[in-house]
């Protein structure tokens, strides 16, 4: 790469930079089993909005970019935001092993690091002369191609993974990058000059390596009202048994564009037992990469109106008091044949973490947020992990599908 092709790149940007953060890898028994925290950075609950509805406007229209410009301009639409809510797990790249602190994304597919701690080079690296760029609404990457040894565990060492080594980012203060478990055809378009190309993701590698025995993942992860708490785990090659209670119900990935070009589902939500409608069969996304639950502006409207929420200026966030929140029923999720009960409990901001994010003790904040374009678009929600921390989540890459099920903490109280 020549450095007047880099100083291009580097013109366009702005600089990020970070602390990296803990966890621990460990084995279990093969399918093999990561360990992921969720960590809260609190600067104001209204970045934690802003940075999921920066995010999905991008994901959103990301399908309508036209492929065969790079750098992608313009590389941020919104201001870049920082996420408040992280969920990260320990990955190591190269040999020995440099471990990076990285966010767990579905709704990304590259893997990249150097936001905080630089890439180290190793005696595995392979610089392929290629640059990679991923724009995320929120934030973007720009960085070296290389190939390098990846462990996810102890059992789990993929040899010849891309990784992107940030030259220049922004939106990603407090880790070191991302491990990117979306659909592949996410990575075609981000390499430079190979514009063609797509790049396997880490899954894929493992499955095309021998080393899983099963083209997909499972996600299990439990509601908390801690602020650093490691009880997240991402599984590949398989599920979880011990993870969830009902039973796995799949759902193909959604044929409407553009959200079948993530892990993307068709499903109705309707409130209460008279099963009010909110969103009528919609397609949308899964996304561990967004915290909140992102309804279409009309359907968050409707929302509004029948829990009788009013705006909460200072966290961004719907509140009620706590004698409406006595009333909020149920919100129903039905997805396929299946319909998941997602209770009061669970549309709510845990209240021990209130005054954190600029609120006050007195009233209940909602975790339901406005997508910020009406439905019929294609890409109507947005089920972030507030959703999939209620329900255990399976992305069969091997048959394009999506499956959830019922947990020990579908029914928490904890918020
Ligand atoms: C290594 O990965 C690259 C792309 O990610 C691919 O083009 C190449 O064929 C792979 N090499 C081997 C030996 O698997
Ligand atoms: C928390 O967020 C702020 C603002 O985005 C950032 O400057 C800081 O580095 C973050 N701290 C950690 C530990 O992530
Ligand atoms: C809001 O609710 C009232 C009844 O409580 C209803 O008459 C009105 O149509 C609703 N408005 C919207 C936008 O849903
Ligand atoms: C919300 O905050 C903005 C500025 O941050 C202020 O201009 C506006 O008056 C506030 N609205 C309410 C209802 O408090
Ligand atoms: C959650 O509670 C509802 C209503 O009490 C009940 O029908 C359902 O079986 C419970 N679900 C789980 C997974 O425990």
């Amino acid at each position: 790469m020549s450095s007047l092709r880099l100083s291009v790149f580097l013109a366009v940007v702005v600089i990020a930079l970070t602390l990296p953060g803990e966890a621990v890898v460990i084995r279990n028994s093969s399918p093999v089993t990561l360990p992921f925290a969720r960590r809260l950075n609190f600067t104001g609950a209204a970045n934690l909005v802003k940075h999921d509805q920066a995010r999905a406007k991008a994901l959103k229209t990301r399908a309508t970019t036209s492929p065969g410009t790079f750098p992608k301009a313009p590389i941020v639409n919104d201001p870049v935001t920082n996420g408040v809510v992280d969920y990260v797990a320990n990955v190591g790249v190269g040999d020995p092993p440099t471990t990076y602190s990285l966010l767990i994304d579905t709704g990304s597919s590259n893997t990249w690091v150097g936001a905080g701690q630089p890439y180290v080079r190793t005696t595995t690296s392979v610089d392929t002369g290629d640059l990679v760029e991923v724009v995320y609404g929120s934030g973007f990457v720009i960085g070296q191609q290389f190939l390098d040894q990846v462990t996810l565990a102890p059992g789990l060492v993929i040899q010849n993974q891309s990784i992107g080594a940030a030259l220049e980012d922004a939106g990603f203060d407090g880790v070191d990058g991302i491990v990117g478990i979306g659909p592949v055809d996410l990575t075609c378009g981000t390499l430079f000059p190979d514009e063609t190309e797509c790049i396997p993701t880490v899954t894929d590698n493992a499955f095309a390596q021998g080393l899983i025995d099963a083209h997909e993942i499972g996600i299990s992860f439990e509601p908390t009202d801690g602020i650093d708490v490691t009880n997240g785990e991402l599984t590949f090659g398989g599920v979880d048994e011990s993870k969830f209670t009902g039973p796995l119900t799949f759902v193909p990935i959604t044929t409407t564009a553009p959200a079948s070009e993530f892990v993307g589902i068709d499903q109705t939500v309707t409130y209460g037992a008279a099963d009010t409608p909110i969103l009528p069969l919609s397609a949308g996304i899964t996304d561990t990469g967004t915290t909140l639950l992102l309804l279409a502006t009309d359907a968050f409207n409707t929302y509004q109106n029948i829990t009788g929420a009013v705006f909460d200026n200072d966290t961004g966030l719907l509140r009620l008091t706590p004698d409406q929140f006595a009333n909020l029923k149920s919100l129903f999720f039905h997805i396929g044949d299946t319909t998941f009960e997602f209770t009061p409990n669970a549309q709510i901001f845990p209240r021990a973490l209130n005054t954190a994010i600029g609120g006050s003790p007195d009233f209940v904040y909602l975790i339901t947020n406005d997508l910020g374009s009406n439905s019929g678009e294609g890409f109507d929600f947005v089920d972030g992990m507030v959703f999939l921390e209620r329900f255990y989540y399976v992305f069969d890459i091997a048959n394009s599908q999506v499956g959830f099920a019922t947990t020990p903490f579908t029914n928490s109280t904890v918020n």
